[in-house]
C-alpha cells in the first residue's frame, strides 16, 4: 500500500484529500500543527474510513521535527502540501507571518524531500495566481499576473520553488490550482470549521442562515457583471479532494510529461455571488439576510476555469453541481451548531 504524507491533513482541503486517498487504497499520514485547523476532522475521518488517522503534531518551520517525520516514515511515496495560511484578506494585514509561514514550510518539506528522495510531490496552490485575469475562462497557459495579496504572492512563489527544485532533483510535481473550493463531505462527518469570522463566501452564508452572523454583507453589486456581483468559480471540496488522488496515481503511473504539470482545479461555470445566494436560499428553503456593501479590497471581478486540461489528462469527472454544494454546506453548518462542534477557543474568536 503506497503511503502519502498530506501536510495540513487536519485542515478543510486536506482532510477530504485525505479521505479521498484511503478510499482509493492508499495509506495516509498527515502533518498539521493544528494552529489553524482542530482534531475534529481527523475524527470524522477515521468515521468515514474505519481506518485510524496518524497526524503529527508538528510547526512545519521547525525543520529537525519535520525530518524526523520522514525519517520515522522511510516509504512514504508521494507528498501533498496544503499547510499553508491561506486568508487573501489577513495576509494584507500581516505579510510577513504569510511568508515566513507559507514559503518557510514550503523549503523545509522540500529539503527533507531531497534528503530521502520522495518520488512524487503535490502542491496546493491557488487561481489567486493568475491575479485579476484580462480574459476568463482561464487557462494553465493563462498570463500570471502580479498577485492581488501576499496569500497570492506565496502560491507565485510556492510554484516557483518547486519548479527549480524539480529541474535539479529527481522528483516529479504537479500544482494544483483550486477556484473556490465550498460544501463538505456528503457523508457529512468532515466540512468547514472556519476559526473566526469566516473570510469566504460559503460559510459566511450558511453563518448567517443559522444565526451565528447577524448578516451577511455582498461586497459589492455595482461590477459590470450579468447582475453587478463577483463571478467566481465554485467547486465542490470532494472534487477538489478527487483531483489530488487522480495526479498522484497520475505521478506514480510515471504519465507525466514533464517535471512540473499545472491543472485548473474548477467546474468551468462562472457563478456569480448573488447566484450562489439565489442557489442557497432554494436549496435550504431559508431566505438569507444580507445587504449590498461596498467592494471588498483586493477582490478581483471574476475568474473562472478552463478545466479542460485536468479533465483530459487525468480523467477528472466534476461530480457535484452547485445546489449540492449549498446541501452539503448547509447540512454540515446545521451539524455543526447540533453537535456544538465549535470549541471553546473557536467560540471566543466568533464573538
Ligand atoms: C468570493 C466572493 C467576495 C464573503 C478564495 C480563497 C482563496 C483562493 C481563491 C484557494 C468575492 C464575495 C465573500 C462575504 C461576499 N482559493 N463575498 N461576502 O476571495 O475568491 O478567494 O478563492 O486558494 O484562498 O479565499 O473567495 O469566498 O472570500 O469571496 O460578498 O461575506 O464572495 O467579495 O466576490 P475569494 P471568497
Amino acid at each position: 500500500m503506497s503511503k502519502i504524507l498530506v501536510t495540513g491533513g487536519c485542515g478543510y482541503i486536506g482532510a477530504h484529500t485525505a479521505v479521498d486517498l484511503m478510499e482509493n487504497g492508499f495509506e495516509v499520514i498527515s502533518i498539521d500543527d493544528n494552529s489553524r485547523s482542530t482534531t475534529l476532522l481527523a475524527e470524522g475521518i477515521a468515521k468515514i474510513t474505519g481506518k485510524p488517522y496518524k497526524n503529527y503534531k508538528v510547526d512545519l518551520k521547525n525543520f529537525d521535527d519535520t525530518r524526523a517525520v520522514f525519517q520515522e516514515n522511510a516509504d512514504i511515496t508521494g507528498i501533498i502540501h496544503f499547510a499553508a495560511y491561506k486568508a487573501v484578506g489577513e495576509s494584507v494585514e500581516k505579510p510577513l507571518e504569510y511568508y515566513e509561514n507559507n514559503m518557510e514550510a514550503l523549503i523545509n518539506v522540500l529539503k527533507c524531500v531531497r534528503e530521502f528522495n520522495i518520488p512524487n510531490f503535490v502542491f496546493s496552490s491557488s487561481c489567486t495566481v493568475y491575479g485579476s485575469p484580462d480574459v476568463v475562462p482561464v487557462t494553465e497557459q493563462s498570463p500570471i499576473k502580479e498577485a492581488e495579496s501576499p496569500y497570492g504572492a506565496t502560491k507565485q512563489m510556492g510554484e516557483k520553488i518547486i519548479r527549480d527544485f524539480a529541474h535539479i532533483a529527481s522528483t516529479n510535481t504537479v500544482l494544483l490550482r483550486y477556484f473556490n473550493p465550498v460544501g463538505a463531505h456528503p457523508s457529512n462527518q468532515i466540512g468547514e470549521i472556519p476559526l473566526g469570522r469566516p473570510q469566504n463566501l460559503v460559510p459566511a452564508i450558511t453563518q448567517t442562515a443559522i444565526g451565528k452572523l447577524p448578516q451577511m454583507v455582498v461586497f459589492g453589486a455595482d461590477y459590470p457583471t450579468r447582475d453587478g456581483s463577483c463571478i467566481r468559480d465554485f467547486i465542490h471540496v470532494s472534487d477538489i479532494a478527487h483531483a489530488h488522488t487522480l495526479a498522484l496515481q497520475y505521478l506514480l503511473a510515471n504519465k507525466n510529461q514533464s517535471k512540473t504539470e499545472v491543472f485548473n482545479l474548477g467546474t468551468g461555470n462562472g457563478v456569480t455571488v448573488l447566484e450562489a445566494i439565489k442557489a442557497f436560499e432554494e436549496v435550504s428553503g431559508e431566505k438569507l439576510n444580507y445587504i449590498i456593501g461596498a467592494r471588498r479590497p483586493g477582490d478581483i471581478m471574476a475568474i473562472f476555469a478552463n478545466n479542460q486540461y485536468a479533465v483530459d489528462t487525468l480523467n477528472w469527472e466534476i461530480k457535484y453541481d452547485l445546489k449540492e454544494m449549498m446541501r452539503t454546506a448547509w447540512a454540515w453548518e446545521q451539524k455543526v451548531k447540533k453537535e456544538g462542534l465549535l470549541t471553546t477557543a473557536q467560540k471566543s474568536a466568533l464573538n
